[in-house]
């Protein structure tokens, strides 16, 4: 296995010059109040605004300085990121513990000389394009109405969050995402469909993951006891894997398998056939042209842009402070639109399955906190729920708002002022005099000094404002490519692996050996549970003895 490309540098991010000057700053910095910061620079908003590849990123209300990018960017030269931002492009085994590249830049390229990312390209065009307009039908004749997208982690989350914005009502195939173990998803998802008409996609990198191969299992025996045949089986079934052997051995015809290639990480996956393959026939191909399209405009940012006017750097350097300087111990995503409600869940596998890591680059624990727990929701419906913590609770949180501007309509007026204000709330806050203030004359001192004390909310709390031209399919690939690089970048910074997920594996393990052994008629597997879990077995078994 080749040295990881950066090894030689450093593994420990706190001993970087930057850091220690960071350190310093932030203690300064949190002395005076972000309020006033904002209100003695009447160019804050010019000042603390960067564009590019069609997306706008307001952080005038982060609690920064000029002073304190400064210092983010050196840290971010000092990490070696310039350099990393290259072998990124260039395909280097950035993923070294598994001795592989994170090319997924590669795939949305647009290189006409790379024939092996053309002709798949093409395969999936051409497919889609028969299945659409009805050249391509089911057994029985009829056009195929349904696609049931089989896949979990990586596999899933990109295709079902591009859906959800770009589908059109109704969207025509139906397009149907299924990734848990549990029945019942598989179940609501076939509940009005018919074999000859539905189209399966198996996404699986490994087609070993054991909630994908049940639930492709359970799809076949769907199709053969509703009427379709073994013969038939190859043109209802296709697969997206690493792994062609085993799909054929399932039963896929070798001319419907598509490749995920090594180089081509599971949550980085959304740009091959994974998730292509589904969106081009549920949504046509020039929905993900432009999808691809997005994400290379942002791809050519990022490794164009210098580093004060980059955007994916912007945010993991903002991301960083707020974390690792300013004590925020998780980060909420909130997008002020509820065609993006996916986005959360989306950022969730990305970014805590990317950096939600504790082994530096050379194998020694990290000497720093690295991914913050990633949750949200979508505005307005989480004003109505955990923004109270966001304004009032004890922990800090970073914060992304997200909103597309598209047409000034009444309803994305509403929507940006709705997201405006919480970030304006956060920022200014309340003090308790002006809440005693607006409380009943009639209310005895104590009682107004406590009440008011209960509305007061302190303020002084950062947010970002990310601002999408609209919510077409090329500001989606720009949004999403953001995230990765900037997922990419904190792994840069805090010296982890973010390609690999040896943590996922412990526990798959023990699943399935748990699953065997919760069955009674089966025999325990002999002493390797702790002795609370045993004993969990055995109550859950029914044993008495
Ligand atoms: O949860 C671990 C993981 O390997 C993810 O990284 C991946 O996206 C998912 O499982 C699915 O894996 P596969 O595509 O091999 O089925």
């Amino acid at each position: 296995m080749s040295d990881p490309p950066l090894l030689d540098e450093h593994s420990d991010a706190t001993a970087l010059p930057a850091w220690q000057r960071l350190s310093t700053h932030a203690r300064d910095l949190v002395r005076t109040r972000l309020y006033d910061l904002v209100s003695e620079d009447s160019k804050r908003f010019a000042n603390f605004t960067l564009s590019g590849a069609g997306i706008e990123i307001d952080y005038s209300k982060q609690h920064v300085t000029r002073a304190t990018m400064d210092l983010l960017i050196e840290l971010a030269t000092e990490s070696g990121l310039p350099d990393a931002i290259d072998a990124l492009f260039t395909g280097a085994p950035l993923n070294y513990t598994e001795n592989r590249s994170a090319h997924h830049t590669r795939l949305r390229s647009d290189d006409r000389h790379d024939s092996e990312v053309n002709t798949v390209l093409e395969r999936v065009r051409s497919l889609a394009s028969d299945i659409r307009s009805g050249a391509k039908r089911g057994y029985g004749g009829s056009p195929i109405t349904d696609v049931v997208h089989i896949g979990i982690g990586g596999s899933v989350c990109g295709p079902q969050l591009v859906f959800d914005v770009l589908r059109g009502t109704p969207s025509q195939p139906g397009c149907h995402f299924v990734a848990n173990h549990d029945e019942h998803d598989l179940g609501e998802a076939l509940r009005r469909l018919s074999p000859d008409t539905t189209l399966f996609i198996i996404v699986s990198k490994s087609f070993t993951t054991p909630e994908t191969m049940l639930n492709a299992e359970r799809a076949r025996s769907w199709f053969l006891e509703r009427g379709g045949d073994p013969q038939t089986l190859g043109g209802h079934f296709m697969a997206v894997t690493g792994n062609a052997r085993r799909a054929c051995d399932f039963g896929i015809d070798e001319q419907n398998v598509f490749p995920i290639w090594e180089w081509v990480g599971g949550r980085f996956s959304l740009w091959s056939a994974a998730g292509i393959l589904t969106l081009a026939i549920a949504l046509g191909w020039s929905k993900v042209n432009e999808l691809l399209h997005g994400a290379r405009a942002m791809d050519d940012h990022f490794r164009s842009q210098e580093m004060s006017a980059n955007l994916p750097l912007l945010l993991a350097l903002l991301g960083v402070w707020n974390a690792n300087f300013l004590g925020a111990t998780s980060h909420a995503v909130i997008p002020y639109a509820h065609r993006l409600r996916k986005l959360p869940e989306y950022l969730q596998q990305l970014e805590m399955e990317s950096n939600g890591k504790s082994v530096s680059i050379d194998g020694s624990p990290t000497r720093v906190h690295t991914a913050p727990v990633v949750w949200g929701g979508t505005g307005t419906v989480s004003q109505h729920s955990f923004h109270q913590l966001l304004m009032q609770g004890t922990r800090r949180t970073g914060i992304d708002f997200i909103v597309p501007l598209a047409n000034g309509d009444e309803n994305t007026r509403a929507m940006l002022a709705n997201c405006i204000a919480q970030s304006e709330a956060l920022l200014r806050g309340r003090p308790t005099d002006e809440c005693e203030s607006e409380l009943p004359p009639e209310l005895s001192p104590s009682e107004r000094t406590r009440l008011a004390k209960h509305q007061t909310i302190e303020g002084n709390r950062g947010s970002n404002l990310i601002m999408l031209e609209n919510l077409s399919a090329r500001s989606l690939g720009a949004l999403i490519a953001l995230y990765e690089h900037k997922v990419f970048c904190q792994g840069i910074i805090w010296r982890v692996n973010s390609f690999d997920q040896w943590g996922v594996q412990l526990a798959k393990r023990l699943g399935h050996q748990l699953e065997q052994e919760l069955n009674p008629a089966h025999p325990l597997l002999g002493p390797t549970h702790d002795p609370a879990t045993a004993a969990l077995v055995r109550h859950v078994r029914g044993d008495t003895s």
